[in-house]
Formats: structure tokens, sequence, C-alpha cells
């Protein structure tokens, strides 16, 4: 195996080669050409939401194309097509000095625009649902490109079918978004609505995308100083019974009403469990945020993965929840 492969955790991980091709016509040929095998494959935007093994017998495919077409637009919205290749952040930036509002809110989320789907991004009272039409992309099982509609995409909290059925075998090679023209701003959530109150009353979309970037930068740590993969848990939906059972223990703790389920906060959990800064090895949590595990030096996959077990243990002893890890875990288990 020769390739390094980039990711922002750090982890050592080699591959058999890494594949840099444009879109879903070049994939088609490097497959053809190759007589690549959909299980030789894995595809990675810039590894920022995964947990890579020292040796990963693959190729790994990452789509290059960064392009922003427009292919619709009236008085009020306008409708882009945007390359998988494309640095999400920058999109953020260039949709809104383009006057083009929705996603603000999304501002400074590391990875590559192919990966927003496959967990749904979202943060600050946002996610990628609220403006998602379609995707676009190969299946690797039927060697075609499809487009699948937001529908088919079945996208839920850091959920969606790229993550299930489609697994490893639909590659996103586009994404299509529908943004407004006239700013529809949401700035409820806690932290973005205290950050705004210090600069603006009736803030504009490029207000908030500014206090979400200083929000991001004072509470969570930079992957390129401190690596790591964001969020490393999930916050946990509950049904009535467990989360009724949590408001009653433990009045203090976070819990929002969430489509029917409630969503409680695994980093408050991790938090009072004393995990906050604790390391196990050369990995451990965030000093600055407790749901956000950190490679403070040479941290192997297993050192990662013996934390996570560890937070895991003590949380559920503690709350009687299990947090389920976020970022993808290779090979899966
Ligand atoms: N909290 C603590 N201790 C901490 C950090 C937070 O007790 O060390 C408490 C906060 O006081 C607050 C609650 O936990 O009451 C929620 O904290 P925060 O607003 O930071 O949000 P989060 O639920 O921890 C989620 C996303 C983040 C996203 C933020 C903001 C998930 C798994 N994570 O975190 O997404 O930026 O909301 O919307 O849903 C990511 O996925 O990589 C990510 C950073």
């Amino acid at each position: 195996m020769s390739s390094q492969i980039t990711n922002t955790l750090s982890l050592p991980s080699q591959a058999i080669s890494q594949l840099q091709l444009a879109g879903s016509d070049e994939l088609l040929l490097a497959i053809h050409d190759r007589q690549l095998k959909r299980e030789q494959m894995l595809v990675l935007g810039s590894g920022s939401n995964v947990v890579l093994p020292a040796q990963l017998p693959k190729h790994v495919v990452t789509i290059t194309d960064r392009s922003i077409a427009v292919v619709d637009e009236d008085e009020n919205s306008v409708v882009i097509e945007v390359g998988a290749g494309k640095d999400w952040h920058e999109l953020v930036l260039e949709t809104l000095e383009a006057g083009w509002f929705g996603l603000e809110n999304l501002a400074l989320i590391p990875g590559l625009v192919g990966a927003a789907p496959v967990q749904n991004i979202g943060a600050y009272g946002r996610e990628l649902s609220g403006c998602l039409l379609a995707v676009s992309g190969v299946d690797l099982v039927a060697r075609a490109i499809r487009t699948l509609d937001a529908n088919a995409c079945e996208l839920r909290y850091r959920d969606s079918v790229f993550k299930g059925r489609l697994r490893d075998r639909f590659v996103i090679t586009s994404v299509r978004l529908s943004l407004n023209k006239k700013a529809h701003v949401n700035a409820d959530y806690p932290s973005l609505a205290r950050a705004l109150a210090v600069s603006a009353s009736s803030p504009t979309p490029m207000e908030v995308c500014e206090a979400v970037i200083s929000t991001r930068e004072d509470r969570l740590p930079d992957p390129a100083e401190i690596p790591n993969a964001g969020s490393f848990f999930k916050n946990p939906v509950l049904d009535d019974r467990p989360a009724e059972r949590l408001r009653t223990e433990f009045p203090e703790c976070p819990l929002f009403e969430a489509g029917g389920s409630f969503k409680s906060s695994a980093a408050w959990m991790i938090d009072q469990c004393g995990l906050r800064g604790f390391s196990m090895g050369p990995a451990g949590m965030s000093a600055k945020h407790a749901l956000v595990l950190v490679n403070h030096g040479r941290a192997q996959q297993a050192d990662v993965l013996a934390l996570a077990a560890h937070v895991q243990a003590v949380v559920a002893q503690r709350f009687g929840v299990t947090l389920s890890i976020e970022p993808r875990v290779y090979p899966d288990e």
C-alpha cells in the first residue's frame, strides 16, 4: 500500500492508491479501465468525519469538481448545482457574497460539498435538508449516473440514505441547492443569539455568518491546530419514557423536543462525567468542547476507539444513555 490518506484526526492510514476524479464521467471511465469493483473503492472528501485504520486496503476516490452553476432563478430564489469537490465553507461565503441566502448558519463546517448530504450537516438551528433539492452521482451497482431528489436522500438528524441502504454504493458528484434572494434569518439558537445580541438587533445573513464563525472559533478546536473530527458522538434522541426519566433524575440536563422525540446533549453528559479535557494516552476529549475527541500527537485508530469506549461506558453508567459515534469508523464493524 502506498498512499497516505489525509484526515482531520491525523490518524496514520495507508490506502492502495488515491484517485482524483473530476466527476461522474471520469469515475465511470476509471471503473471501466481499471476494472474496479465496488468493494475495492472508498470515497472520501477531505477526511473530516472518519476514523481510519493504519492499513486501508482500498482505492480511495476523491471527486474534484468545484464548479458552481446556476440552473434556475427567479426574483425570490436561485437553484445552484455545486460540484462535490467544492470546499463547504468556501461555498457558504461565495453564496452569501452573491446575495444568495440560506447557508449562513452552516459556516465553517469542515469538509467538502459531496460529504454534506451523507450526514445531513447541521448547526445553529439549520440543517442541509432545509435547502437540498437533489443529489447526483454514480450508482456503483448499476454503473450509471443517477439523480436522487431530496426525499430519496432520506435526510434525518446526522443521517441519510448514504449512510444506510446506499452506503458505499452511491458516489455523490454534485449537489443541487435552493437558496433565497431575500433574507430569512434564523438566529434563535442560544449561543448564536448571545453572540448576535452584542453585535446586531435584526441581523443580516452576513452578520449571522460572522457570529457563527466566531462562536465556532471560540467553542470548537480548529482541526488544523488540534486534529479532530468535530462532534465525535451524536446527540442522543430519546423516546418519552427515557426522556422523562432523565428530566426527573437530572433536571439540569438539556432536553429539546425534536419531531415527536427528545434530543438531549451528549456534550453536557460527557462534561458532567468530568471527561471534558480527559486524556487516555495520545487521545483526549477536548478541554474546549466535551463532544470533540482530539488527537494530541501520535494517536492511532485503536487509541481513539479505546477512549470512545471509555466515554460511552462512563456516560451509560451515570445517565443510562448509550452514545453513538458520529464519524464513520473503517472498516465497518
Ligand atoms: N455543553 C456542555 N459542555 C461542553 C460543550 C457544550 O455542557 O463542553 C452544553 C452546552 O452548554 C449546551 C449543549 O451542551 O447546553 C449543546 O452544546 P452546543 O451548542 O455546542 O451543541 P452540541 O449539541 O454539543 C451540535 C452539533 C455541532 C454543532 C452545534 C451547534 C451534533 C452531534 N453536534 O453540538 O456539530 O456545531 O450543535 O449547532 O449534533 C459536528 O457535527 O461536528 C458539530 C460540531
